[in-house]
Parts: C-alpha cells; structure tokens; sequence
C-alpha cells in the first residue's frame, strides 16, 4: 500500500481507521509524509485515510491563520459545545467542493503526539473546525454526509469526475 491522496469513492474513507497501537518509525515516517501530501495540496489538514493509511492520525496547520501546526494520534473529542456554527468547508479528497456545515463552535479534543505524550485541551474557531473535520475522517465520515440529501444530490456530477481521480 502506497500512501497517497485518494478521493471521494475510496473505500478507506468509509472505513473507522485503526487505532495506532505503537508509535514506531513507520508511524512517525507516515506522519512526515502525511504533512507532505497536505503542504502540496495546499490543505490546511488531513486524515490517515485521506494518505491511503486506515490509521488514527490527523495532521493541522493553521499557522497561516495565527494558528497551530500539530500531528495527533488517536484523537478524539471528548466533549463540545451546545453553540454550533456554519463554516464553509471544502476537503482535500472532493476537489473543488466546498458548502457550509454547521457544527459545534468549540471542542475539547484528546489525542497523543508523535512523541508519546497523552494530551487534552480546548479548542474554537477555525482549530474546533478542523478537528472535528479531521477526527470525523478517521470514523469514515466526510464533511458531504453532514449535509442534507438535496444538496448533496446536486453534487451528483461533481462527485462522479472525484471518483475518476482515483484511478489515474
Ligand atoms: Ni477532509
């Protein structure tokens, strides 16, 4: 399995990703190549599954944005706020769609960095949007299922000519 981004149609981002048991070189290889594949696609975060590795492990940079740039194993959110927000989203893996998602406005997220300290804190704003985008993706959900059916359905076409990326 080579990792690489892959797009809207690829069974991995269906999937739960796997739970990083060990973080050993290949963890720490994948998380460099994985901010690789997000600084060439001018990205601003991505997913294990979105690199082509069903793993738990998000990568965020925001410092563009006076914000934080962190890899993350196993996060999670363990709680958020009543308050929800639209934002518009877009995703690596949907070229050239983007549509407002409401969300909670803030989050509290655990999770582990790559050199093995277990970490929790809060999050808003952009940060609280991104990692809710990102831990969404390593439970096989993607910003386009929070949205409802007829909008979705208007994406038909698009979505059709993303899933044709995969194969080249
Ligand atoms: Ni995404």
């Amino acid at each position: 399995m080579s990792y690489k981004l892959v797009y809207y149609g690829s069974d991995i981002l269906k999937n739960v990703a796997d739970d990083v048991k060990n973080i050993d070189q290949n963890i720490i290889d994948l998380i460099d190549t994985m901010f690789n594949i997000m600084y060439k696609e001018r990205g601003i975060g991505l997913a294990g599954p979105q690199a082509n590795a069903g793993k738990k492990i998000i990568t965020i940079d925001i410092e563009n944005f006076g914000g934080q740039r962190i890899a993350l194993i196993n996060p999670e959110i363990i709680s958020k706020s009543e308050e929800t927000e639209p934002y518009e989203e877009g995703c690596l893996s949907f070229p050239g769609i983007s549509e407002d998602i409401i969300r909670p406005s803030k989050v509290a997220v655990k999770g582990i960095t790559p050199d093995g300290k277990e970490i929790s804190f809060g999050a808003d704003g952009l940060y609280a949007r991104v990692l809710q985008h990102e831990i969404d993706h390593i439970n096989g959900v993607v910003f386009i299922d929070h949205l409802e059916d007829h909008i979705r359905r208007e994406y038909r076409k698009e979505l059709k000519k993303i899933k044709k990326l995969n194969k080249d």
